[in-house]
């Protein structure tokens, strides 16, 4: 099968695609025709040895997946050949063909492509769980949304909204509002227009309740200082390459929270939490209420340009990698 492999630990360009063989089916795992794989951020971070887990090269980069079963390994009930799944792994997706563990994929529900299923499951899970079990945003609330065009971001801007949120995007280019603006928001601020503190207090100026940060360094602080009493900070990544510094008093002065949220560990320890949301969520994503905004397909062959793509933070919304772009 042709794949995308990662020979040597560096930059996106290491990545090459190749002819290799189909990786081996094991007991309760299903074989997966790949038909659309969308890049995240830690697929970069993964290929630079830059993630919080190491994977020895050579591998199969690729997290997120939808495709059609085509084998099932010993002990599979369910997911039967021909069903459309989709699901998230370490790596291995940007390739023809998937291998992974039955109980890590869902079924796509009728009516969604598979380039929206791919794109899916990340950025909305991380968006959803963030907003409902972590900031506990209720109707009315005003919520500001850091690296709104991105995939996280923008995830956290339409379904901040559809939890009954108003929605303050901020990005860096006209074109990444607009797409905020389409999921939702209506306050957009331009970070790259002046300092960001001035333009959030100018937008917001009874203060907010909830700020979603996936990018960290200098946005972090100006941002916080924008919540009002009881506010909640929930830090989710740093897309900047920068982790933020921030000095306590401001916690203090005005009583707010500032809490982290990391995707494994919720769903490992608040598993019965995490599985209400993925309830609701999927709900959401069946009735066309959470389909992703795909900014850009790339074929498989052209992998290293995807993820040199995201790695440069030009995404908007997701980005997909396909057979054919
Ligand atoms: N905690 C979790 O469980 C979890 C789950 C998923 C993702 N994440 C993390 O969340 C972060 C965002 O993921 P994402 O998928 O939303 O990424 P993305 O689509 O690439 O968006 C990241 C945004 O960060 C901003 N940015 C600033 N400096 C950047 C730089 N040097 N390179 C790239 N982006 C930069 C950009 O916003 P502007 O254009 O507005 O500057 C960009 O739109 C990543 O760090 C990822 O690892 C965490």
């Amino acid at each position: 099968m042709r794949a995308a492999v990662c020979p040597a630990y560096g930059a996106p360009e290491v990545v090459e695609v190749v002819e290799v063989p189909a990786p081996p089916l094991g007991p309760g795992q299903l074989r997966v025709l790949v038909e659309a794989a969308a890049v995240n951020f830690p697929d970069v971070l993964i290929v630079a040895d830059k993630y919080q887990l190491s994977v020895p090269p050579p591998f199969v980069p690729g997290s997120e997946f939808a495709g059609t079963v085509v084998e099932r390994g010993e002990g599979v009930d369910g997911f039967e050949v021909g069903r459309r799944v989709f699901g998230s792994t370490m790596v291995g997706a940007f390739a023809e063909q998937v291998v992974v563990a039955a109980a890590s994929v869902s079924a796509v529900p009728d009516g969604v492509e598979a380039r929206h299923a791919a794109a899916f499951g990340v950025a909305h899970r991380t968006a959803y769980h963030t907003l409902r079990s972590v900031a506990k945003l209720v109707p009315g609330e005003e919520l500001v949304v850091l690296g709104a065009g991105g995939g996280v971001g923008l995830a956290a801007v339409q379904l901040g909204r559809t939890l009954g949120a108003t929605v303050t995007a901020v990005a860096s280019t006209p074109e990444k509002l607009a797409v905020a603006a389409s999921f939702g928001a209506t306050r957009l601020v331009d970070h790259t227009a002046g300092p960001l503190r001035e333009a959030l207090k100018d937008a917001l100026p009874g203060g907010a309740d909830v700020v979603v940060d996936p990018v960290g360094g200098s946005r972090a602080e100006p941002a916080l200082r924008v919540l009002r009493r009881g506010g909640r900070f929930v830090t989710v990544g740093y897309a900047s390459g920068e982790i933020p510094r921030i000095p306590l008093n401001l916690v203090l002065l005005k009583g707010v929270q500032i809490v982290g949220f990391e995707i494994r560990s919720f769903t490992t320890h608040q598993a019965e939490e995490a599985g209400r949301n993925e309830q609701e969520l999927m709900a959401l994503l069946a009735a066309g209420r959470a389909t992703p905004h795909i900014g850009a397909t790339f074929p498989l062959e052209e992998t290293a340009a995807a993820l040199r793509y995201v790695a440069d933070g030009r995404a908007v919304g997701k980005v997909v990698i396909t057979a054919d772009g």
